[in-house]
């Protein structure tokens, strides 16, 4: 059966915004956008523009085929995807810490389930199989639903619920042009933590819900963190090393996600904008190399994942 067309769209995500390791996300508004068409080649080929492109693979590897494939084989709707050309308009970075593999993955399982029903997916299933695919709820949450979220896990599966994101909270993001894999900078951290740094995150993820709904002055103390960041360090200096110089100039800066980039999460616009005009355009990395960085104010995405036929 040929497919019929459509266009997803999926924002960049940030998790853990600092102590809410595992939980917490943001949707940030830079978004990566799928599209699928019919051909009657036989095969699927992929565009890729924008970030990724020439180093994307463009055939069945790529993660959103890949994706759309493994889902629509659990759907038991596999035919329904015998040939296509799809092309990925790449917005989020590649470079480690936006989301960019759960982007694709939310993108791969939405066009799955509409291709398998031709309907809208609803956002709970995408939510719930994207996260089993993906493993990173607090990345596949924001992604679908937009927005702040805490996302947690039971034996049931992954669950979310929104936080109202006060509008004075303005993103930043610095991204270097170095990649650190999720994977290895997890391995660095500990099985076990003391109570005492275990006690010292749950006040700050606590205080952070409450500091992006409505007190976004407490944003520098709700985002301290001592669970995962000092772990991840050695894998990034550079960027634990702009994270410290941003905090001790009073600004509320964590890892995004598991890294290497760098978020702020500005009180106002006019602090966001303040950091990214006072932002290194380069800084020293191992060996002598220089590490270079982008600077950018990003919106929060109010919505997640659309699906546009
Ligand atoms: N919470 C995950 C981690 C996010 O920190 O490893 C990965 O993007």
């Amino acid at each position: 059966m040929s497919v019929t067309r459509l266009r997803v769209r999926v924002p960049a995500t940030t998790a853990n915004l600092g102590p809410g390791f595992d939980t917490l996300g943001l949707a940030l508004g830079l978004w990566n956008e799928v599209i699928v068409e019919p051909d009657d080649s036989g095969r699927i080929r992929v565009d890729v523009h924008g970030s990724g492109r020439g180093r994307l693979p463009r055939d069945e590897r790529h993660l959103v085929v890949r994706t759309m494939l493994d889902t629509l084989d659990r759907l038991g709707s596999r035919d329904r995807l015998d040939g296509a050309r799809v092309i990925a308009r790449n917005e989020v970075p590649q470079s480690g810490g936006l989301g960019s593999s759960a982007s694709a993955v939310v993108a791969g399982v939405a066009a799955a389930l509409w291709l398998h029903t031709g309907a809208l997916p609803d956002r709970d299933e995408l939510f719930r199989l994207a996260s089993a695919a993906e493993g990173h709820p607090d990345n596949a949450a924001p992604a679908v639903y937009g927005g702040g979220t805490i996302a947690w896990q039971d034996d049931s599966g992954a669950h979310a619920v929104p936080i109202a994101v006060d509008p004075r909270v303005t993103p930043v993001i610095l991204v270097p042009d170095y990649q650190v894999r999720t994977a290895e900078t997890r391995r660095l951290l500990p099985e076990r933590v003391p109570l005492a740094d275990a006690v010292f995150d749950v006040s700050r993820a606590a205080l952070l819900v409450r500091a992006l709904e409505a007190r976004p002055d407490l944003l520098p103390a709700a985002t301290e963190d001592r669970l995962h960041q000092p772990y991840r360090a050695e894998a990034m200096r550079p960027t634990a090393e702009l994270i410290g110089r941003l905090r001790g100039a009073g600004h509320a800066a964590v890892l995004s996600g598991a890294g290497p980039t760098v978020l702020v999460l500005a009180q106002s616009p006019v602090e966001a904008d303040a950091v990214v005009a006072q932002a290194p355009a380069r800084t020293a990395g191992a060996g002598g190399l220089e590490v270079r960085w982008r600077a950018r104010r990003v919106a929060v995405a109010r919505d997640g994942a659309t699906v546009v036929a």
